[in-house]
């Protein structure tokens, strides 16, 4: 698989917090920015500090108290906000359901493609204005070196962490029904998420290397323990373990990433 070369040394590694993760308890915040973008407002100031003596700056992607849903966070204010602060490398936590009969709640996995079924999102830094129409490759949306880090990271932190599969992203912000995820499954996804996209293709027009890690926190609609509804306590309650098994391997990422 090709890998995307992208510099990361010496520059702060970003990491983008979903649902479940509002802030790095390890991050010392040195300073909290709130940039004004071309594209408006960010989803939260930037959390600029240090984990282990390293610069990392965190972002909450659905805002400090949670409020914003997938399908009205500013991705482009968000990802333009972070390159503007020299970020280079950024990593995505995302929760997921799980559609592949092995992705059971609480497991941890580093995708590797994505399927987009969002609309009206703003998608591109490329359009009608000054910057012109360009038509960026996407053949393997995820940094393969960022991938590789991740899931040495999660070996090192003695955390099981699956290598691959498919991210379907759904429009949201509600859940799918027991039909929907039938197709998603033809289509050939493995997990479903609402924030997968257009977060990564931003990422790679920008020229960021990024990467997500996705956390199952409950069986896709219609499966397993979701057979006749989707609890969202259930997900509270997964979500708690599991959120704090991907910090560890993120503790890991700083550590080994060469910013
Ligand atoms: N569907 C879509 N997004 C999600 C899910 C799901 O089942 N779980 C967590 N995010």
């Amino acid at each position: 698989m090709p890998s995307k070369k992208t510099k990361t040394s010496g520059t702060p590694l970003g990491i983008i917090g979903g649902s479940s993760l509002a802030r790095l308890e390890n991050l010392e915040v040195m300073r909290r920015r709130g940039l004004t973008t071309p594209y408006g407002k960010l989803s939260s100031p930037l959390a600029v500090g240090t984990m282990a003596g390293r610069q990392v700056i965190f972002l909450a992607r659905h805002g400090e108290g949670h409020a914003i849903p997938p399908h009205e966070v500013n991705y482009r204010a968000n990802i333009w906000a972070l390159r503007a602060q020299e970020v280079k490398t950024v990593v995505a936590v995302a929760t997921v359901g799980g559609i592949r009969a092995d992705l059971e709640p609480g497991t941890l996995v580093v995708p590797d493609q994505i399927i987009d079924y969002t609309h009206g999102r703003k998608a591109t830094f490329f359009g009608t204005d000054k910057r012109g129409a360009r038509h960026i490759d996407f053949t393997h949306p995820y940094c393969e070196d960022l991938r590789g880090l991740l899931l040495e990271a999660a070996a090192e932190a003695n955390i099981p962490a699956l290598a691959g599969g498919t991210y379907a992203a759904t429009q949201g912000p509600r859940l799918e029904t027991a039909a929907e995820i039938d197709r998603l499954e033809r289509d050939g996804a493995d997990m479903v998420g609402m924030t997968g996209m257009p977060e990564a293709v931003l990422a790679r027009e920008l020229g960021l290397c990024y990467a997500t890690l996705a956390v199952v926190v409950n069986h896709a609609a219609g499966r397993g323990t979701s057979t006749h509804a989707i609890s969202h306590a259930g997900i509270a309650e997964i979500s708690r373990g599991a959120i704090a098994r991907a910090c560890r391997i993120l503790d890991q990422v700083v550590m080994r990433y060469g910013g």
